[in-house]
């Protein structure tokens, strides 16, 4: 079986689902059920053996002994974070904890459970860390884009959590000889996205007649990719990467982000027009920028293409019309997520705009 933490939050809740789409091999999804991790995303799988939740924490050396002991796991693929970089803005500490701290005591557990393991198991375990392209900090118009060698530059406090851990499980691998793997993907979007992310809260807000607060002058540059492509490709990564190295994960579908809200709002015309007639692009307004944001992200993809055969299926086109049907047909969902906590941070981050 395997072990994967955060997997009722966006893209852990994919993987399992396709996971077990694919596969009988169980998975015991370990979460701690912060705002962003909601059991309804995996309500399919209920009453399926093969799907066991833990509620808990990464940082917790007594469960994570526990669970490694008694289920035996020959993979472990690591998706539990705090993931939104506004937030790591007005409280970087959560991040800190569960992104450094935590995937240190996770990491401390899995090597005292992998060092016990006899010679064949140790050769076959996997540690699969699933990291960000942000970690890579920020490039200008021209640049070439991201490969595996860049330095890390990150530029917010998610980004610096995220390359702490990173640079964490890169030291358990050279010199405990742990065997880890690491992806670097850039932004995911797709089914099951909470709604303080860009696509998902255009969306919702669109819906909702509310403003889509778009930051600055709307310019800034993220390479999108359908999150079950980033699902495949950390189970390509996990059946045939080489341990100790690092796969960069990417669409090569580099967009600015007023046309991807500018995309969102043509679907949404098309698929459910507002009353009025008029377009929703109307909604959007230009709000103050991100403290510290950075201008563009890209991935070069080139190494898991030439190594292990992954490319994505999806097309931006193609992805982004899915993406929009789903939040659709799928407003139970949306309103369940929208708890208190959601009302909070919205009032927070864009006050009366949104
Ligand atoms: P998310 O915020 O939707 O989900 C994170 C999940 O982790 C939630 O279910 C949450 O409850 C759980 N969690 C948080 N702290 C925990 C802890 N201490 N112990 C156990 N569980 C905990 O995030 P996501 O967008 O699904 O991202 C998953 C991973 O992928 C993260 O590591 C993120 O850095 C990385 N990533 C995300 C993207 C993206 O575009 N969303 C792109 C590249 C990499
Ligand atoms: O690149 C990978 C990263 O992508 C992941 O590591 C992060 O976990 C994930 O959250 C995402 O980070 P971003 O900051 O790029 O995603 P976000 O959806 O927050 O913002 C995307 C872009 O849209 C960014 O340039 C900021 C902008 N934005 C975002 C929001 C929420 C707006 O203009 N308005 C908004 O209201």
């Amino acid at each position: 079986m395997i072990l994967v933490t955060g997997a009722a939050g966006f893209i852990g809740a994919n993987f399992v689902l396709d996971w077990l789409a694919q596969s009988d091999e169980p998975v015991v999804n370990l979460d701690k059920l912060t705002y962003a991790g909601n059991l309804q995303s995996l309500a399919s799988l209920q009453g399926d053996p093969r799907h066991q939740f833990v509620h808990g924490d990464i940082g917790d050396r007594t469960l994570i002994d526990r669970l490694l002991s008694e289920h035996q796991p020959r993979a472990i693929v690591n998706f539990a974070a705090e993931s939104h970089v506004d937030r790591s803005i007005h409280g970087p500490e959560d991040f800190i904890q569960t992104n450094v701290v935590g995937t240190f005591h996770l990491l401390e557990s899995v090597r005292a459970y992998w060092s016990g393991l006899d010679e064949t198991a140790k050769a076959a375990f996997r540690f699969l860390h699933v990291s960000t392209d942000e970690v890579y900090g920020t490039l200008g118009a021209t640049d070439p884009a991201f490969t595996e060698n860049n330095p890390y530059e990150p530029n917010s406090p998610y980004s610096a959590s995220k390359a702490a851990s990173d640079h964490l499980v890169r030291a358990y691998h050279h010199t405990y000889g742990l065997p880890v793997l690491t992806t670097n993907c850039s932004n995911n979007y797709g089914p099951y996205h909470f709604p303080e992310k860009l696509i998902p809260l255009m969306i919702v807000n669109a819906l909702a007649g509310k403003p889509l607060p778009v930051y600055g002058d709307g310019m800034q540059i993220r390479d999108w990719l359908f999150v079950k492509d980033h699902c495949s490709a950390i189970r390509r990564v996990l059946e045939a990467g080489t341990p100790g190295e690092t796969y960069n994960v990417g669409g090569w579908n580099e967009k600015p982000n007023i046309e991807i809200v500018r995309t969102v709002c043509a679907l949404l015309d098309e698929m459910s027009p507002r009353a009025d007639g008029k377009g929703y692009a109307e909604q959007v307004t230009y709000v103050k920028d991100r403290p510290g944001h950075d201008r563009r992200y890209a991935i070069d993809a080139t190494k898991i293409h030439r190594e292990l055969g992954w490319k994505p299926a999806e097309t931006f086109e193609t992805g982004i019309r899915k993406t929009v049907r789903w939040y659709l047909d799928n407003q139970a969902w949306v309103q369940q997520v929208q708890s208190g906590e959601y009302r909070q941070w919205i009032d927070q981050q864009y006050g009366t705009k949104a």
